[in-house]
């Protein structure tokens, strides 16, 4: 019996937004030491040329995921290259440092249009190959504040998103289960990355997640791949719809 064999993506196609640090850039690794082909989306390409040269038959492709346009453009680039799709990691976010009685509604919106709206334009982007093939595993990166209010800061429209996120992933799971494709999400508490850079730099804001969190210290880095390859892989074959919290007990109290 092989019960690590479910694991491996030898010979399968992973598509990673928010590529170019961060947790997606850890995605983009863990994937390809998985055996996948990896195709690396964001917009910085010079970020995603780098990590392409660490791995082997990557793909850099620019794209702000916000813009329909780049968003096909990045599907048609991928498909010529690669033929076919079996991951889809949607990782490309931000957040608004806004108190919530403050907020401009624009600021809500943008944050929306990049953590929701983009998120589902991807997803639907790579469910039509995966349809047609009849497999493939989506994993959406949602956060605990997308199940929760109150982290760190406030960020209205980042716990709006991420929320809606959640139980997109939830609609997508059963529209597509009985065809093949899988959606499931990772809520993740706090990481290091661009994105909680003010937080980790922060011995007040570290405390407060030492204080909030039953495992009393914030994830670390690696603490994400296993369940990412889990989620990616055939490892989860009959999982789907679930958002798996990566939060040292957070959101079990
Ligand atoms: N770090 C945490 O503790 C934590 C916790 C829960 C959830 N998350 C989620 O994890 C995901 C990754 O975040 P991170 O922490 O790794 O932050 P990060 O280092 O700031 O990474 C964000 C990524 O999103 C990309 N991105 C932003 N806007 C984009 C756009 N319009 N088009 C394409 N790509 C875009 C950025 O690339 P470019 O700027 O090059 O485009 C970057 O690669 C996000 O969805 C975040 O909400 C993170």
């Amino acid at each position: 019996m092989d019960v690590v064999a479910p694991f491996r993506l030898d010979g399968r196609v992973a598509l990673v937004t928010g590529a170019s640090s961060g947790l997606g850039a850890r995605f983009c690794r863990v994937l390809h030491a998985a055996g996948a082909k990896v195709v690396l989306a964001a917009r910085r390409m010079q970020r995603l040329e780098e990590l392409a040269r660490e791995l082997t038959d990557a793909l850099p492709v620019a794209c702000d995921v916000t813009d329909e346009a780049s968003v096909d453009a990045l599907f048609e680039v991928a498909r010529k290259r690669f033929g076919r799709l079996d991951v889809l990691v949607n990782g490309a976010g931000d957040a608004d440092p806004y108190a919530a009685e403050e907020e401009p509604l624009a600021a809500f919106a943008d944050v929306v249009r990049l953590n929701l709206i983009a998120a589902y334009s991807v997803a639907q982007h790579a469910a039509r190959p995966m349809l047609a093939q009849g497999s493939g595993s989506i994993v959406n990166i949602a956060s605990v504040l997308g199940v929760v209010g109150g982290g760190i800061h406030p960020t209205p429209g980042y716990a709006a998103s991420k929320g809606g996120l959640v139980n997109l992933t939830r609609e997508l799971a059963v529209e597509w289960a009985g065809r093949g494709v899988r959606v499931n999400a990772i809520a993740p508490a706090y990481f290091e990355s661009e994105l909680t850079a003010e937080i980790f730099a922060s011995k007040k804001a570290l405390d407060a997640i030492a204080h909030m969190m039953p495992m009393r210290r914030p994830g670390r880095a690696h603490e994400l791949d296993g369940p990412l390859l889990f989620l990616a892989s055939d490892a989860s074959s009959y999982v789907t719809g679930q958002v798996l919290a990566v939060d040292g007990g957070f959101l079990a109290k």
